[in-house]
């Protein structure tokens, strides 16, 4: 595998297994906090995205590159409201997605098509993940600091969180 390539496939393993983290500790702060049903969402989000980090392990050893299992930063645990809390989801997901992007762009300049065809999955995944990550924080966004619109969009969001345990 080329080294440029595999540095920036490890480089993806620690992001995927930082945003996993990340959204445990949000599923976390949800829990104690009252809203069950964002907790869930976090908790599947930070189970999907362990799923994401594996799926490169595996890959990354099926074409004989050496993974690296990171040490990662300590997650943020502690935010002021839910705003705050969707406002971070959505830049992780975008900080995500800008780092598959020089993936991809790595492997058009290495003329590595095997990889590029590999990485189109995170491609859509992240198109979907940011779609909904901005779609949520609109929501929020419009309900404002009105305490029974949190109560609304938390029992609303976990039918999104059972939805995704299905798949
Ligand atoms: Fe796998 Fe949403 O980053």
């Amino acid at each position: 595998m080329n080294i440029s390539i595999e540095k920036l496939l490890n480089n993806q393993i620690r992001y995927e297994a930082q945003a996993s983290m990340q959204y445990l500790a949000m599923a976390s702060w949800a829990d104690s906090t009252g809203y069950n049903g964002v907790a869930d969402f976090f908790y599947s989000q930070s189970e999907e995205e362990r799923a994401h980090m594996i799926k490169l392990v595996k890959f990354v050893n099926e074409r004989g590159g050496k993974v690296i299992i990171p040490k990662l930063e300590k997650a943020m645990d502690d935010f002021e409201n839910l705003n705050e809390l969707f406002e971070k989801f959505l830049k992780s997901e975008m900080f995500v997605t800008e780092q598959i992007s020089h993936v991809i762009y790595e492997c058009l300049q290495q003329k590595d098509y095997n990889v590029h065809n590999f990485m189109q999955w995170y491609v859509t995944e992240q198109l979907e993940e940011e779609a909904m990550a901005r779609t949520l924080l609109d929501k929020l966004n419009i309900i404002g600091s009105d305490k029974s619109g949190h109560y609304l969009f938390d029992r609303d969001i976990q039918a999104i969180a059972a939805s995704q345990e299905q798949e």
